[in-house]
């Protein structure tokens, strides 16, 4: 059987006040419809989904079109029935259609199959979420008659004061009989008050001609959530931002004080690692198992082996350090830096598009940008390459068992060979063999008494 998702994604969303379309903005990692969309994919892998886009739509299917979605442009933002009406081309009028609306972020791949089941056990035209809230304030009420079948939506604008204070409302999540869908949907009427084509009518509709229109009641109303103020995408995220890191801690690793950790969703932590308050790890970050993440660290795109520990308030972007290696604190590797196997990058150093060997150290306060350095190096405390002449960056080359002594200048291109050694505080233009001591600095001059002769002139 036919079974397509519509996602309705092409309001403004006047309420996040805000010059980007609602529906992009992000909660638990992923825009607002990129949740949704996630949700319905494990429904309908073989099926079908479209978003309904209208306002900035060129971004937002930029955005969804690696995930193989259909997309259906609406003509205006007339009203969410206006919205799914604009389907009636795209989509099969056969089987089942659940519509979704790209602002509910919670919801969850098991509520959606409960509605399906319960759409197919019912036989009904349509069943539609409802939840029971204390504070129903801005959605629609569910009006229900004797036999539980809903009647009719009433969208807050249009409540009497006593159906205001009913407490059942709309979730905005809806599987329909198709047929009856796309032969009834013409009838929905501008609402008299705000002009727009109201989806909500079609139960009324419905109901009219004598179909059935199943509630189904989830009690727990945290799942269907819309998104409409930034207040509220805060709390959407708090909430995704929990499931995820639950469902990691479950799986075996560690989390501090988990409400102040941010893990996205694609992120993979091994188990038995710990991860310290405050932690951020991004992106496509993978993290093996045994490692600590320090407090304050941010991750984005990260590839750590195991073992790796990471010490407070490291910072690293695309780039990999291999096991048994220790960072920071107040590391950064950026651009593609990749730390060997029980290597140790120590606090203030920065490594860009550098390869740091295995077992070898750099401590403190050095910049190592465009070099490859071999195995068991010492790079002593504010070495910095000169990768960059102003106009083009260079590569630096360090050989195996290297010492670099602390406050040297490489100035690259240049090479140092394997063991060789470089004096503190040396400027070095010049390729240094193998086993080589190169000095590239003055040499000391004493000069005796000299201080004191001073002091007596004064
Ligand atoms: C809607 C429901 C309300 C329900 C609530 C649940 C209607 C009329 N009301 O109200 O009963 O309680 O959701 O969250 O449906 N959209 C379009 N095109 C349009 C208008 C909206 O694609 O022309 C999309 C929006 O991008 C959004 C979704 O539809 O993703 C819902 O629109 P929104 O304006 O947020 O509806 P609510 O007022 O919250
Ligand atoms: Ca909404």
């Amino acid at each position: 059987m036919n079974h397509t998702f519509v996602i309705l994604a092409a309001g403004l969303g006047t309420r996040m006040r805000s010059k980007r379309a609602k529906v992009l903005h992000r909660a638990g990692g992923l825009a607002l419809v990129e949740q949704v969309v996630a949700a319905a994919r494990t429904l309908a892998p073989y099926g079908r989904i479209v978003v309904v886009t209208g306002h900035q739509a060129e971004l937002v299917e930029e955005l969804l079109q690696p995930l193989g979605v259909g997309f259906v442009r609406q003509d205006g933002q007339k009203g969410t029935g206006h919205a799914l009406a604009s389907c009636r081309d795209a989509v099969p009028h056969d089987g089942l259609l659940t519509v979704l609306y790209g602002d509910t972020p919670l919801l969850t791949a098991a509520t959606l199959e409960r509605l399906r089941d319960a759409q197919t056990d019912s036989g009904a035209a349509a069943t539609l979420i409802t939840t029971t809230l204390d504070e129903p304030t801005g959605y629609g009420r569910i009006l229900l008659n004797g036999e539980g079948d809903v009647t009719a939506i009433v969208e807050e604008k249009a409540c009497t004061p006593e159906q205001r204070k009913i407490n059942v409302i709309n979730s905005g999540i809806y599987c329909f009989e198709s047929e009856l869908l796309w032969k009834h949907i013409a009838e929905i009427v501008p609402n008299p008050v705000s002009g727009e084509l109201y989806l909500t009518d079609m139960a009324e509709i419905l109901a009219h001609h004598g179909h059935h229109v199943r509630p189904m009641h989830v009690d727990d109303a945290t799942e269907l959530l819309g998104i409409n103020t930034r207040v509220e995408l805060a709390h959407a995220d708090r909430i995704l931002r929990g499931r995820r890191n639950e469902e990691l801690m479950l799986s075996g690793v560690t989390i501090e004080r988990p409400e102040t950790v941010t893990i996205d969703p694609r992120v993979e932590v091994g188990t038995d690692t710990i991860i310290e308050s405050f932690a951020r790890l991004l992106g496509a970050t993978h993290v093996g198992e045994d490692c600590r993440i320090g407090a304050g660290a941010v991750l984005t795109n990260a590839i750590l082996g195991d073992n790796v520990h990471i010490a407070p308030y490291t910072v690293i972007g695309d780039s990999r350090v291999d096991s048994g290696a220790h960072l920071g604190p107040f590391a950064r590797l950026r651009e593609g830096a990749h730390v060997g196997p029980n290597a140790r990058v120590g606090n203030f150093v920065e490594l860009k598009k550098t390869h740091l060997g295995s077992g070898s150290k750099s401590q403190h306060l050095a910049y190592l940008g465009d070099a490859e350095i071999g195995e068991a190096t010492n790079i002593g405390a504010g070495t910095i390459i000169c990768n960059y002449d102003g106009v083009k960056k260079h590569r630096t080359t360090i050989g195996a068992r290297t010492f670099v002594g602390s406050n040297s200048t490489l100035v690259a291109p240049v090479e140092l060979g394997e063991g060789s050694y470089i004096a503190a505080g040396s400027v070095i233009t010049d390729e240094v063999p193998s086993d080589a001591l190169a000095l590239g600095r003055a040499r000391q001059v004493i000069k005796p008494d000299w201080a004191k002769k001073r002091r007596k002139k004064d």
